[in-house]
């Protein structure tokens, strides 16, 4: 059972909540007061380990838990992370800078930054300056290598990496990212713990063409023509030992990634969904159980890349 997970100097409650879907990549585009319930449910059951970044939505998925922040005055209860770098305004959102940080809003404890071709020494050292100006409390880095991630950490210290990691996606283990991250004693925090929204009981698309047309699944060759049917099939098993051990696919999914020790931030627009995702830190998998799991994730990899070719070229430098 594991309820809390270190980052920097404290523990956070897990699993966390990925902000980005409420109005932004998924084909959801919640305003504050269609959010409020699945905001207001987090707040609520102490779910309070939060994800957000500037490019969710050009600043509006920021602005959005700003304003339920503002609204509720929730900002003490709250560790929001926000992901920055990214040039977002200009397109093709290629270039690196550490201008957007100027977006960021005050409630920010916890900065990561996509990398792209700004020097690290001068990245690293901008969001060192803004952690030491007490601006913000933890810095780290999304899907960048495991070498990076090292280079980084020997300029200031590193206190998380995001990477997307869990029962269908486990790339991570093989780039070394993972491992470098647990050496070094920096946090992971694994995003898109339910691959997308794959491992769950009640996947709702039946085909490719089933996406909202601003969804970005529609965009990610592991969720097009051919590579969808079989990718679909992956949580087959997972469904199987989920229903054995008394609960629900994501609840086991999620169990599996934080028994491994990484924070998971699940997204969800509904907050009878959070509550179910919240609840999966209340399962223990046996030694058995977890053995059974890394048997089926090892024997069910997906096929397709995890990106656009424009987004997939922006990440693991
Ligand atoms: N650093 C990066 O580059 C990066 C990239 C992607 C995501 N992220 C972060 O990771 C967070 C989560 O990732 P994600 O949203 O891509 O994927 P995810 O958490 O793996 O899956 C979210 C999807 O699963 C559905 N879902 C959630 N709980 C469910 C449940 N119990 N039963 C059935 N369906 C369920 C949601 O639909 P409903 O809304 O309908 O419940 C949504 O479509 C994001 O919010 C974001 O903060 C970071």
């Amino acid at each position: 059972m594991v309820k809390t997970l270190p980052l920097g100097d404290q523990q956070v409650p897990v699993p966390g909540f990925g902000a980005m879907g409420l109005n932004s990549a998924m084909g959801t585009d919640l305003n504050l007061e269609q959010s409020e319930p699945v905001l207001l449910k987090a707040i609520e059951l102490g779910c309070t380990f939060w994800d957000t970044a500037v490019a969710y939505k050009n600043g509006e998925n920021e602005k959005l838990l700003g304003e339920f922040i503002k609204k509720y005055t929730v900002r003490d209860k709250l560790f929001v992370a926000s992901k920055c770098g990214f040039d977002f305004v200009e397109p093709p959102h290629q270039r690196a800078t550490v201008l957007s940080l100027s977006c960021l809003f005050f409630w920010n404890r916890y900065l990561t930054l996509h990398l792209e071709d700004t020097p690290l020494e001068q990245s690293i050292g901008a969001l060192d300056e803004i952690r030491r100006a007490g601006k913000t409390k933890y810095i780290g880095l999304s899907e960048c290598s495991a070498a990076t991630l090292r280079k980084a950490n020997a300029i200031a210290k590193i206190d998380a990496v995001q990477a997307e990691y869990s029962a269908f996606e486990t790339l991570h283990e093989t780039t070394g990212l993972i491992e470098t991250a647990k050496e070094l004693g920096v946090a992971f925090v694994a995003f898109s713990p339910l691959g997308h929204g794959w491992l769950v009981d009640d996947f709702p698309f039946e085909s490719p063409d089933d996406f909202a047309p601003n969804d970005f699944r529609r965009t990610v060759p592991k969720f097009q023509g051919e590579n969808f049917y079989k990718n679909k099939t992956i949580v087959d098993e997972i469904k199987k030992l989920a229903a054995r051990k008394g609960c629900t696919t994501a609840q086991i999914g999620l169990a599996w990634v934080a028994a491994q020790g990484l924070i998971t931030i699940p997204g969800t627009t509904k907050a009878l969904r959070l509550e179910e995702n919240w609840a999966s830190r209340d399962i223990e998998l046996t030694e058995d159980e977890l053995k059974e799991m890394r048997k089926i994730v090892d024997a069910a990899k997906p096929v397709g890349e995890r990106f656009s070719p424009i987004f997939q070229s922006m990440v693991g430098h």
